[in-house]
């Protein structure tokens, strides 16, 4: 009975925001790994600003390889056992509900999937040795990740829809892409149709031309409505870089974020939050502290 109670005031505190506009807050997504100088993957987490955090990169992987993880300056992972002291941290990160994923690909790297049964064999692989299974040595250690992040970018899209699928029929493993915003996405188009990701964060810098400029987020908003129109997914993010120099364009100044372009789109589609490239710009510049609650 009691709690019953709590239900008025919480929906006239719903109305009283709707009314004056207040944008519902989404959530922020950030990558982590690729600069040994962004701090430790648990201060990340302990920042509370962050609903995912997207270790980068697995960066080699597929054509029967040998996996590669790549994580800068922060362990070696050719170096057995370097790394599995982030399974306390990925813990850490978990115990606040915050969703923990290894992202495949990267702007560098050697990775691609010859066939069905490579993407099948990446899959068990990715299952074994980083979720749910009991692969050994694990390079994380024990701790299982919540799910996989596709940042394919070499323009090579054979059998991510394999791996895709795959990775979905194992059960409980969240599936995440990072396409570029010019539609259809070269590398990632035909894995996205599958409608097998829950979240997909667009990246809307380093493509100027759906990217924001001048103050001006029409082509932002013209490309924000085609994708969000054409893919399944459960949520879309906006993927910005987190300073000026992040990335060669698409930076977006907090204040016209929060005041321009989020009351723009989020009412296109099924609006998540932002995503932040990276960890380490985000240090620096503080941007996701300076947005939280009103993205
Ligand atoms: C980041 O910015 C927010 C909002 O201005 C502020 O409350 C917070 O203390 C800042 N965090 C850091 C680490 O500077």
């Amino acid at each position: 009975m009691a709690a019953n109670l709590k239900w008025p005031p919480v929906l006239a505190l719903l109305l009283v925001a709707g009314m004056a506009g207040i944008a519902s807050a989404g959530n922020i997504a950030v990558y982590w790994g690729q600069n040994g100088g962004e701090g430790s993957l648990a201060d990340a987490c302990n920042s509370g600003n962050y609903a995912y955090v997207i270790i980068a990169f697995l960066s080699t992987f597929g054509n029967g390889q040998t996996p590669v993880l790549n994580l800068a300056g922060h362990c070696d992972p050719s170096s057995p056992g370097s790394c599995t002291f982030l399974s306390s941290e990925i813990q850490t990160c978990k115990s606040q509900g915050i969703k923990v994923l290894l992202s495949l690909g990267g702007g560098g790297g050697n990775y691609g999937l010859s066939s069905t049964d490579d993407a099948n064999s990446v899959a068990n692989y990715l299952w074994d040795y980083y979720l749910g299974g009991s692969g050994s040595p694990r390079p994380l250690g024990d701790a299982a990740l919540d799910g996989i992040d596709f940042d394919i970018e070499n323009g090579n899209s054979a059998h991510y829809d394999d791996l895709a699928n795959a990775l979905k029929a194992k059960g409980s493993v969240m599936l995440t892409a990072a396409p570029q915003c010019p539609y259809p996405d070269a590398s990632l188009g035909p894995a996205l149709q599958t409608g097998q990701f829950d979240n997909v964060w667009i990246q809307f810098y380093n493509n100027p031309g759906c990217s924001y400029a001048n103050g001006d987020d029409t082509n932002l908003v013209n490309a924000w409505r085609t994708w969000t129109s054409s893919v399944t997914a459960g949520s879309f993010y906006l993927g910005l870089p987190a300073s000026n120099d992040a990335a060669g364009s698409g930076y977006i100044a907090p204040g016209d974020l929060t005041g321009k372009v989020i009351p723009d789109i989020q009412s296109i589609g099924s609006y998540g939050g932002i995503m932040l490239w990276s960890r380490f710009y985000d240090v620096q510049k503080n941007y996701s502290g300076q947005v939280k609650g009103s993205v």
